[in-house]
């Protein structure tokens, strides 16, 4: 904890940083995107690099040298460099749980084979076990068959990291089993997978790390109940893993010992898709895949412990995240995937964004004066443009973008994924560029019309420009590639979170909608509600009602 003179001399100092910077900003905000590029020939390749397999093109950004130097200042002020060796130190940067957030540690492993902790080695190597066992048939269905399909049921943390990757991988080679996700309590969703998977043939990953989540046991008792049903057996044991962080509590649910993958306590849910929580992944596309997906982020663990702050891409774009945010006033951001199997990643870093960096206190608990993490969403290219990218052109505000491609298509045919990389490169450049009315008026007026009709109609036209955006491209959509995005958003994140001393590896905000959720089941079983508020209680009235028709 700081003492209080400690905290006052950093309260100062964020209100003198956020000055700079927003002095900078209205001094930025006069040279247009467009100007910075006829300025500076060499400004693509100035403010872009390779980051393994990826290429970060960060150019598209209202950046010029003094901006950068004084981001980068900002960076080394607030220690980030430091705190990234803590990080790597095994340091309890989680002070509200008093955990580790070694994440670097985990992707070690594939490259090294070991890590210098046991509860690491020992995961993966139960892991690599079931996986062998899976696929050699030495594990199998209660009536002796192989498992051709594997279900998670998960939710948060133990969905969104398996499910994106297993998305993602699955258009390079057919999957060793069938995957299939059950995260939301929604009966439809388990219900329609189970009418959808071969009982004898299914088996579940019951991926927790609580073990106490709501919304997975209640999956998980389903499946089980339905797999006794249709194989008219007690003991449907060997269908069932668990990942989690509490054994004994899997085991009291009824997995068996042998089959529960044991992950350390201070491994985070949306963290965790590097961890035995990525089985489902080891077991669609293998283990040699699940160890290119780390080895992809280790590659970035390097880069970000050996790059000087302004070559050091990720912390950069968390830079420019905190620059947006705090000195230009952006609250939203939107993630724009040219590449059909990553459609699932703005999902995924809704929650690591906005899981992490939703907080309004410092990690000391102070009340902050500023802002901190805002809205992250999009969908894939071009889907987009046929919808919000009207918004993005035209509307009234600013929204940063992150334009994601591979170069090479898994499914090429004719010309379509040429059409995709053009679309997705003529978004940014229309963004950054824009069109002027008086451009538009002219080339109306040429075309024949009016010049009254022109005037109106070209203001219409007007695109605005002057948007900044982030091109990230690599080669082909892999599991080193992938593994290196991923890595590439979490440092990101912690740069952002460190700049403004919040602990992006806790969550207390979801917890007392849990907590008021079994109030509420009670009342909508009939328990008096005459102490919640009228528009709770008319809600449940309503739900009561419809139940006994
Ligand atoms: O409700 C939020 C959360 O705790 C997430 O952080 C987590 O990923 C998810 O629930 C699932 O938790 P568990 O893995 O313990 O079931």
């Amino acid at each position: 904890m700081s003492s209080t003179s400690d905290q006052g001399a950093k309260l100062a100092y964020n209100a003198n940083i956020r000055s700079t910077l927003q002095t900078l900003a209205q001094h930025s905000i006069s040279t247009p995107l467009a100007q910075r590029f006829q300025d500076d020939p060499n400004r693509a390749a100035n403010y872009s690099a390779d980051l393994g397999p990826l290429f970060v093109d960060y150019s598209k950004h209202h950046i010029d040298s003094d901006i950068l130097a004084t981001l980068c200042k900002l960076a080394s002020d607030r220690g980030i460099p430091e705190q990234f060796t803590a990080l790597r130190a095994g340091a309890h940067l989680n002070n509200t749980e008093n955990r580790a957030t070694n994440y670097p540690s985990l992707r070690r492993w594939a490259v090294t084979g070991q890590s210098d902790d046991e509860a690491i080695d020992s995961m993966y190597a139960g892991m690599a076990d079931l996986v062998a066992a899976v696929h050699g048939g030495k594990l199998t269905g209660a009536s002796g068959k192989a498992f051709t399909d594997v279900v998670n049921i998960g939710i948060g943390g133990s969905d969104f990291g398996p499910r994106l990757v297993c998305d993602a991988l699955s258009n390079q080679t057919a999957p060793l089993l069938k995957t299939h996700f059950a995260a939301n309590i929604d009966p439809s969703v388990i219900t329609e997978i189970l009418a959808a998977v071969p009982a004898e043939t299914t088996l579940f990953i019951v991926a927790s790390k609580s073990f106490g989540t709501q919304e997975t046991r209640s999956n998980a008792n389903s499946a089980r109940a339905w797999l006794r049903s249709e194989l008219e057996l007690n003991n449907v044991d060997s269908h069932f893993v668990a990942v989690t962080s509490k054994p004994e509590s899997a085991k009291a649910f009824g997995i068996r010992d042998d089959l529960i993958l044991k992950v350390p306590e201070w491994v985070g849910g949306r963290f965790s898709v590097w961890s035995a929580f990525g089985v489902a992944v080891a077991l669609s596309s293998g283990m040699d895949s699940f160890r290119a997906l780390l080895a992809g982020g280790h590659d970035v663990d390097q880069h970000v412990e050996q790059a000087p702050l302004e070559q050091n891409v990720p912390v950069i774009l968390g830079l420019l995240d905190v620059w947006y945010r705090n000195a230009w006033g952006i609250s939203s951001q939107a993630v724009l995937p040219y590449e059909h199997h990553l459609k699932l990643l703005p999902i995924y870093l809704q929650q690591l964004f906005m899981e992490s960096a939703g907080k309004s206190v410092s990690c000391d608990g102070e009340v902050l004066e500023y802002t901190t993490g805002g809205v992250i969403w999009g969908t894939e290219g071009t889907n987009g443009q046929h919808s919000f990218h009207q918004l993005l052109h035209q509307g009234s505000d600013t929204i940063p973008c992150d334009f994601i491609a591979s170069l090479q298509s898994h499914n090429p045919i004719g010309e379509q994924h040429q059409t995709l990389v053009a679309n997705c490169f003529s978004q940014s450049l229309v963004l950054m560029q824009g069109q002027s009315a008086a451009e538009i008026e002219d080339a109306l007026v040429s075309g024949g019309m009016a010049t009254d009709e022109a005037k109106p109609l070209a203001q219409h036209k007007a695109m605005l420009g002057n948007r900044p955006s982030t091109t990230i491209l690599m080669d082909q959509l892999d599991a080193g590639a992938l593994g290196a995005l991923l890595a590439l958003y979490e440092y990101r994140l912690f740069t952002a979170s460190f700049v403004w001393g919040i602990n992006p590896f806790d969550q207390w905000g979801v917890e007392l909608g849990k907590q008021i959720s079994q109030t509420l089941m009670g009342a909508l079983s009939g328990d008096d509600t005459s102490s919640l508020d009228s528009s709770t209680a008319q809600l449940i009235a309503r739900y009561k009602k419809a139940q006994a028709t």
